[in-house]
């Protein structure tokens, strides 16, 4: 049986379009089972009803409080059989009471190459810093955001003219990539978690970060 996953998003959601997109191929080990949404009008709902997904909004303000919001995601997450939760542009912090019920069994995707730049506006800081290589991040989480185990990264190179959004453009490219790859590694059973790293079995350590061409 495929790995069931429940994806949470607020917005747009594209890295669960890869997602998606991933489980189209039947020899993919993971498939979307449930998107949950804090905001009514994200885009993700639309790809996954077109995709003929459940899903389900669940607006923190009809709850009394977050304990009661999240013990409702917990709650469907559950009775839809998700194994893995992934975090998909879910713009809201997790409490460590939902962190820990799901301990190693939730992930995110960030964009950077974390330990740098955790947060917001990612792309502005990496280039206002000068950085010559920018990415993207899955990691496990854990309570303090952004931080976690690291599963996959994929780098990209910064050139002198990029924008911040030409800078998010190419970094958005490998995070489609980057979520596909690090939830197949989980649910083909290879991913090992031990304090701060991850081992992955039967990977190939490149010798060096091929960067693409611009
Ligand atoms: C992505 O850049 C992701 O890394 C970050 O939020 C953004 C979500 O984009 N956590 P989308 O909703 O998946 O298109």
């Amino acid at each position: 049986m495929r790995l069931r996953l429940g994806v949470l998003i607020s917005g747009r959601g594209s890295n669960l379009q890869a997602l998606i997109d991933a489980a189209t191929d039947p020899a993919y080990p993971a498939e979307v089972a449930l998107v949950i949404s804090n905001k009514p009008d994200a885009a993700g709902l639309e790809r996954a009803r077109a995709a003929g997904i459940a899903t389900l909004v669940l607006k923190p303000k009809d709850f009394a409080d977050k304990a009661e919001h999240e013990a409702a995601m917990i709650a469907a997450l559950e009775s839809a059989g998700v194994g893995l939760v992934c975090l998909a542009g879910y713009m809201r912090l997790l409490s460590p009471v939902f962190v820990s019920a799901w301990l190693d069994r939730l992930i995110n995707i960030h964009p950077s190459l974390l330990p740098a730049f955790p947060g917001l506006d990612t792309h502005v800081r990496a280039i206002e810093a000068g950085a010559r290589f920018h990415g993207c991040t899955v990691h496990y989480v854990r309570v303090e955001m952004d931080t976690g185990p690291i599963l996959v990264q994929a780098a990209v190179p910064v050139s002198d003219d990029d924008t911040p959004d030409s800078l998010a453009a190419r970094v958005l490219e490998q995070e489609h990539r980057a979520y596909p790859l690090a939830v197949r590694l989980i649910a083909e059973g290879r991913v090992t978690v031990g304090g701060n790293r991850v081992a992955v079995r039967d990977s190939s350590t490149p010798d060096a970060v091929i960067a693409p061409i611009i």
